[in-house]
């Protein structure tokens, strides 16, 4: 069974590159964002406050999370919620209901489970330095935040959400810092990952760059 991480902040393209990887390997893909997504929805549903620790964990004995591996969407209560993940408000919730040990606890067990099911792709924030510090391949994904920001302009725009680039850059730079000092799995790479910087990089280079790595080591 082989394990490829990719963590990385928001915009760094590890979702896409993630996904495609997934695809060409015939590997699972474990998208984690849609996870604390969807923690996050379940938590705004039923009117919790983000910071409560104890009610979120309360809640997460009671609601049945579905993650369907191939793909990609995510059910909450037998109800498929995947197409209200992805606002703004979405991104800020997620990262402050990732910030709690009993959110991180349950779903990197989660986590480690879908990782008994076959070879995977898993992306997020801590998959190569604490749910699968043991992966056969790790790889951190970065990139200067102006593109970041274009980036995720340019998602938005397809989902016909328009968010002005200037208040998009402000929220990526504040979930960077966010994820990057918590206390518990901050974002950052595993000291055994190859980082790259994806600025300027097609999808397509960075994925043959990946390949070629994990071919050469194979
Ligand atoms: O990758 P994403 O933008 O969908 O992630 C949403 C938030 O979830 C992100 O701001 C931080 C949190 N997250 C995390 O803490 N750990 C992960 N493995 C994945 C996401």
């Amino acid at each position: 069974m082989t394990v490829i991480t990719i963590d990385g902040p928001a915009g760094s393209g590890k979702s896409t590159i993630g996904r495609e990887l997934a695809a060409r390997l015939g590997y699972i893909y474990l998208d984690t964002g849609a996870m604390y997504r969807a923690v996050a929805w379940a938590a705004r549903e039923n009117g919790l406050d983000i910071k409560d620790e104890k009610a979120i964990a309360v809640l997460l004995e009671q609601i049945e999370l579905d993650f369907d591996f191939r793909s990609g969407r995510v059910a909450v209560n037998n109800k498929d919620i995947s197409y209200l993940l992805r606002s703004p408000e979405m991104d800020a919730l997620s990262s402050a209901v990732s910030r709690l040990g009993a959110v991180r606890n349950h779903l990197t067990h989660l986590q480690r489970q879908a990782g008994q099911n076959g070879d995977i792709v898993a992306e997020g924030r801590d998959m190569g330095t604490v749910v699968f510090p043991d992966a056969d391949f790790k790889f951190f994904l970065t990139a200067d935040i102006h593109e970041r920001a274009a980036r995720r302009k340019g998602q938005l725009d397809a989902l016909n959400k328009t968010v002005a680039y200037e208040d998009i850059l402000a929220q990526i730079s504040l979930r960077d810092e966010a994820d990057s000092k918590r206390t518990l799995s901050p974002l950052g790479p595993a000291s055994d990952a190859v980082v790259i910087d994806t600025t300027g990089l097609m999808i397509d280079d960075v994925l043959k760059k990946i390949l070629t790595l994990i071919k050469i080591r194979q």
